[in-house]
């Protein structure tokens, strides 16, 4: 076995630490992880883990989010820089202001948000939970929902719910929306598309809602709803709409089958930040530590329970 993972067992073991690894990242770090998901269950999981350390191979906000919900636990990222651009497409600030433009409105956070965002938010949300969270609010409210444009236009076309929406994007997802899907649907007849509602792509097709919804092989998930589509799924072919880290899971799932990514293009140079060697260092100087102000995490802890409740 490589010397590096040989290292990485041997002090997981030392120091009781958990690896949580989200869907995107390289496939050496997915195969050693205690958990591989997306967002919503790599919550779920820091929130029960026992472990008193927490590595987290993944980005900022999602370090940021266990160490909220997790306060007496030590939560490391391997590498400080792993941020998000999506994330980056609003702070505290400017929902201050956007909030003060609608009072009594409810503010509807995507997790891909930095804490002092969901601070000021009313709920968070993934992509695994966004469309139930929004019907459980009352429909006389006001909806102000953040950062991302695509995914606010799937919901609204799912809940039938018009809400104001921040015009946020990832910049891996957008770029997805440049494909041409009517050429990869005709050029791959018989497989299915699985697509991730940050996509670009996503709300083309929405609008033409004849290809998206009358189109029964084409489907919008969460990268964790895709494992799941394909583990029941009878088909042996799917075209893949995210980051392409995803491929080495999918393929696990389902050995036979054949995944091709939508774009190849598709990487996020921030979740490959990430590697056996930072992963290793992480656990031996146990570094870096993120930690989240206790008056920020307060606030931000309830938004961060509501979307735990709502699964
Ligand atoms: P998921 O919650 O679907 O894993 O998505 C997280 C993410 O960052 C997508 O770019
Ligand atoms: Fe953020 Fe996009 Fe990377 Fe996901 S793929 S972590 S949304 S930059």
């Amino acid at each position: 076995m490589n010397e590096v993972i040989e290292e990485i067992n041997r002090l997981r073991k030392e120091k009781n630490a958990v690896i949580l690894a989200h869907n995107y990242q390289i496939g050496e770090i997915q195969d050693l992880a205690d958990y591989v998901g997306d967002s919503l269950g790599l919550s779920q999981e820091a929130a029960a883990t026992e472990a008193e350390l927490i590595v987290f191979c993944g980005v900022h906000f999602m370090a940021e989010t266990a160490s909220i919900i997790s306060p007496n636990k030590k939560v490391l990222i391997p590498d400080l820089h792993a941020g998000c651009s999506l994330a980056s497409t609003i702070n505290a600030e400017q929902l201050r202001d956007w909030k003060q433009k609608h009072p009594g409105a409810v503010v509807v956070s995507y997790v891909n948000t930095t804490a002092e965002v969901k601070a000021e938010s009313d709920y968070c949300v993934t992509s695994s939970n966004a469309v139930k969270v929004v019907q459980s609010i009352p429909p006389e409210k006001k909806i102000l929902f953040l950062p991302d444009r695509f995914l606010g236009a799937y919901v609204e076309v799912k809940t039938g719910r018009q809400m104001e929406i921040w015009n946020g994007a990832c910049h891996v997802h957008e770029k997805i929306g440049d494909v041409n899907f009517s050429d990869a649907k005709a050029a791959h007849p018989n497989a299915e598309f699985l697509i991730h509602p940050e996509c670009g792509c996503s709300s083309s097709c929405m609008l033409k809602a004849e290809v998206y919804f009358d189109c029964k092989n084409v489907h919008i998930f969460s990268t964790e709803g895709m494992i799941d589509f394909v583990k029941q799924s009878p088909s042996n072919e799917f075209v893949v709409a995210t980051e392409t880290g995803i491929l080495h899971r999918l393929k696990k799932v389902k050995p036979d089958a054949s995944f091709l990514p939508l774009s190849e293009n598709a990487v996020c140079e921030y979740m490959k930040m990430i590697t056996l060697e930072n992963l290793r260092d992480s656990l031996l100087y146990e570094q870096y530590e993120v930690k989240v102000p206790d008056d920020i995490a307060e606030r931000a802890r309830t938004p961060i329970e509501r979307m735990l409740k709502i699964v």
